[in-house]
This record gives C-alpha cells, sequence and structure tokens, in this order.
C-alpha cells in the first residue's frame, strides 16, 4: 500500500517537472520551427504516425463518387483545377518542382505515390480537410465536393501517366478555353458580415464573371483528340 503510495507521487511529481521543463524550453525560444530546419527523427515519426491513422479513421465512412473523367470535359476541368490549387506545391507527373514546392517542410508528397499508397477516400479527405500545421490546406471551405472529385479522379490515375501526359493534357484543356472557377458561395455569406456600404462587387466578382464565360464552352468532340487524350480515356477504359 504504501508502495504504491510513494510510487504514485514519485511518477506525479517528475510529470510536473516534464511539464515545466518542456514549458521551459518553449519559453526559452530554443525550439527551432524554421522550415529549412529538419525535425528529430523520432518526431518525424510520431508525426508520421499520427497523420497516417488520423486520415484512414477520419475517412473511414467516406465513400466519394468519384466522377468519370474519360469524358474529355471533366478531365480537361480536372487537370486546369489540379493546375490552379495544387501543382505549385505538388509537382505534377513529369513536371519539375516550383520554388514553393522546394521550401515546404514538410514537403509536399507526389502524388502519383500516394495514390498508389491511399484510397479514394482518403485522397479526398485530405483534399477536402487538409492537414494542419503543414502546407496543405482544406479545400472544402471554398469548393464543394463536386468541384473537388474530379481533382481526386485525376489524382488517381497519375501512377498511369506517362511523362508528357500531364503537360499536354492541360496545354489542350488551356486551349480549348478551360479555366479554374469556382462557385464563390462564399461570398453570399460576405455580404452578410459586410459592414461597408463600399463593397467592391466588381472585384469580389471578377473571377467568377471570367469563369463564366466559359462555364459551358464545349469542346470538339467531332475531330481528333489530342494524342494525351486519347491515351488516358484508353487507360480509363482497362
Ligand atoms: C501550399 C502547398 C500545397 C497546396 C497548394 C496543395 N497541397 Fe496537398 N499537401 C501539401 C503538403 C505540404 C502535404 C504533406 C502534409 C504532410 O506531410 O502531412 C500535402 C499532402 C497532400 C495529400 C496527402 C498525400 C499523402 O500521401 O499523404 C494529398 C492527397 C494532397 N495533399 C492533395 C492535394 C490536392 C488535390 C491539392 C489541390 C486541390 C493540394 N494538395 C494542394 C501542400 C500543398
Amino acid at each position: 500500500m504504501n508502495f504504491i503510495k510513494h510510487a504514485t507521487i514519485t511518477l506525479l511529481i517528475l510529470f510536473v517537472i516534464a511539464c515545466l521543463a518542456y514549458w521551459a524550453i518553449a519559453l526559452s525560444g530554443r525550439m527551432d520551427v524554421s522550415a529549412d530546419g529538419a525535425h528529430w527523427p523520432v518526431t518525424d515519426r510520431v508525426l508520421e504516425t499520427v497523420r497516417e491513422n488520423s486520415v484512414r479513421r477520419h475517412a473511414r465512412d467516406l465513400t466519394p463518387l468519384l466522377p468519370d473523367i474519360t469524358d474529355t470535359d471533366r478531365l480537361h476541368e480536372a487537370v486546369v483545377g489540379f493546375e490552379d490549387m495544387c501543382a505549385a506545391c505538388h509537382t505534377p507527373p513529369g513536371g519539375s518542382p516550383t520554388a514553393l514546392a522546394q521550401g515546404l517542410n514538410p514537403p509536399a508528397p507526389d502524388l502519383a505515390d500516394s495514390a498508389r499508397k491511399r484510397s479514394p477516400d482518403e485522397l479526398f479527405w485530405v483534399t477536402k480537410h487538409g492537414i494542419r500545421m503543414t502546407g496543405m490546406p482544406a479545400w472544402g471551405p471554398t469548393h464543394s465536393d463536386d468541384e473537388l472529385l474530379p481533382v481526386v479522379a485525376l489524382m488517381t490515375r497519375f501512377p498511369d501517366f506517362a511523362d508528357d501526359d500531364y503537360a499536354n493534357l492541360l496545354a489542350a484543356a488551356r486551349e480549348a478555353g478551360v479555366e479554374h472557377h469556382h462557385h464563390h458561395h462564399e461570398h453570399e455569406h460576405d455580404h452578410d458580415h459586410d459592414h461597408g456600404q463600399h463593397h467592391d462587387h466588381d472585384n469580389d466578382h471578377e473571377h467568377h464573371h471570367e469563369g463564366h464565360s466559359h462555364d459551358h464552352t464545349h469542346f470538339r468532340h467531332d475531330g481528333e483528340a489530342p494524342k494525351s487524350t486519347a491515351t488516358i480515356l484508353r487507360h480509363g477504359h482497362e
């Protein structure tokens, strides 16, 4: 009985000392938060374990319905969405890393690798919710599921991409006049919170209008599809 009591008190004291020491180090400014520094290996391992298990658990009940991106319009939309939202950090297949990508810590992974390792549910969950304390933003607050799912579907195809597929697809999409846009539902709320009378509606919606003019653009279904599109489409029927 006495032993248990002493052991408990000792453990409590050790715990308090550990907390104080941790707090003292935190306050001292000695912890290195620089992005060009490295974590201790043990920190990396802990973070990775937390991330892997968190993503797996949270994505567990999701069953995203991936759209069929063998449809040329969708495929173009997806590739332009990826280019505008993701490519600066996640170097696309066959691309070379931007300065931004090279400065990220943790780095943004090659999503072809991620697509091999992760289920579509997990890819979608991360895309929508982001990963806290890393450069990975949540896209859910500004984009609907319907806007994100084509990008997720595209990611699942990255493992099949040849080096120039992505660049060719993007060029074809740009040529067809496809632009990334999203429905600015959040601006509806912005107006509610807008105290000033001088909200600049033009600026606010410029991008929106621009996007809209291309919203219903249709593409040549008659002519020859660009080579890379044909490649992807063929993969889609495998
Ligand atoms: C500002 C940089 C940045 C942008 C933009 C960005 N990401 Fe990320 N992303 C990251 C970083 C950094 C990580 C790694 C986080 C970590 O290590 O926990 C990541 C992780 C991920 C992962 C998890 C990969 C894995 O193997 O665990 C997915 C999936 C992902 N991003 C998808 C996307 C998609 C899709 C977009 C565009 C809609 C996007 N990201 C845009 C920085 C970014």
